[in-house]
């Protein structure tokens, strides 16, 4: 099925739009630039929206999810806005009992660790992703020509939060099981990607124009057990998009080792983390891949001149690439002065 007639892609709202032409190999005019965690703790504003209230609800309620999407594109001038909205969203539609404990990370009441507890598993009703679509047709409707990235968690950083309970330092029991009980393994990541591929797939209908797919904690992984036990899954969940011309993004922290893998399940482009300069980056994947990336969020606190210098240097890695679309090595940290990520705006679309 073909995108909606008035989808930004198609009625050409987004579809000239820097972003969307880097993403597809293009070196437009300006350098597109977003960064991942754009929005959240960093910007008053979204403290003041959030007060004490709940970060799920607040994925939940589309309005609220709405604005807090449009904060940092209003703030920053960036490229992109990315939707408000957190991986385990899909996985609480579910109906698993997740909350988000704040400074820690997503935490399951009952980690999922057997055979039973996968069969336990229920699928996601699609009518339970309305709050998505809405939201997300709140926002495409007031960026106009600013695209939105919708997003998703890979199966693997998915199990790795469900098989430990919250979050960890390295996965062990989520690898201990890929290992111990193959069979529940990939069940447990098929339920995995099918949640998270309809949960792409509604962000895409309502109006996203590109997506991101999220294997944060992949790094952990050796390239056999990637290949063998991971990819066929997060393959998976870009299956959900079949038939939808949109960018598809692919990310995962420490993930030097596996770029060609992590292209191989279907990615347009490919984000990098801060650890591989860009021109390696691109080498390894034999040069023909739009990158992403890769400003250390550590030099977001340093002296303004050594994070000039630093951006001037991951654009000019960047040209190794055929495109470029700046963006942080990972998230923005919650501490960062938001007037410091305005001026690398400023300076990445100077150059
Ligand atoms: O601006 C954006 O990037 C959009 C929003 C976004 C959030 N989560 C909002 C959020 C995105 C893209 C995510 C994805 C996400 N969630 C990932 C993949 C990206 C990555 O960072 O690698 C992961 C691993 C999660 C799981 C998760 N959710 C973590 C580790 C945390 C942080 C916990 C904390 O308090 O430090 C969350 C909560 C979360 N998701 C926050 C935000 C803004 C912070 C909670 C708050 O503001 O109260």
């Amino acid at each position: 099925m073909p995108l909606a007639h008035d989808h930004p892609l198609v009625d050409g709202r987004t579809s000239s739009s820097p972003l969307i032409r880097a993403y597809r190999g293009e070196r437009p005019e300006r350098m597109p630039v977003w960064f991942m965690r754009q929005a959240g703790r960093s910007l008053p504003e979204y403290r003041e929206l959030r007060a004490n209230g709940d970060m799920l609800e607040a994925c939940l309620t589309p309005t609220m999810a709405s604005e807090i999407t449009l904060q940092p594109v209003r703030r920053h001038g960036v490229d992109a806005g990315i939707f408000f909205s957190d991986i385990v969203i899909p996985v609480k539609l579910a109906g698993v009992d997740v909350s988000i404990v704040p400074g820690r990370g997503p935490v399951l009441s009952q980690p999922i660790r057997t055979a039973s507890d996968v069969l336990a598993l229920r699928p996601l009703d699609p009518e339970a992703l309305a709050p998505i679509r809405e939201a997300v047709a709140l926002t495409v409707a007031e960026l106009g020509s600013t695209p939105l990235i919708g997003f998703a968690g890979a199966p693997f950083t998915l199990a790795a939060y469900l098989v430990e309970g919250g979050p960890s330092k390295d996965h062990l029991r989520a690898r201990s099981l890929m290992h111990s009980d193959p069979h529940t393994w990939a069940m447990l990541l098929n339920w995995a990607a099918d949640v998270s591929g309809q949960f792409l797939r509604a962000q895409v209908e309502a109006g996203a124009s590109a997506v991101q797919l999220f294997d944060s904690w992949v790094g952990s992984l050796s390239e056999a057990d990637y290949v063998r036990r991971v990819a066929p899954h997060s393959a998976r969940v870009f299956s959900h998009l079949r038939g939808f011309d949109v960018p598809k993004v692919h990310f995962g922290v420490g993930s030097g080792e596996l770029l060609p893998a992590m292209r191989a399940v279907g990615a347009d482009v490919i984000g990098v983390d801060w650890r591989l300069p860009l021109d390696v980056a691109s080498a390894r994947l034999g040069g023909d891949v739009p990158l992403q990336g890769n400003i250390d969020p550590a030099l977001l606190s340093a002296p303004w001149p050594a994070l000039e210098a630093h951006v001037r240097r991951v654009v000019e890695l960047g040209r190794a690439a055929p495109a470029h679309v700046v963006n942080l090595g990972h998230g923005v940290p919650p501490e960062t002065d938001p007037t410091v990520l305005t001026r690398v705006v400023e300076l990445v679309h100077s150059l």
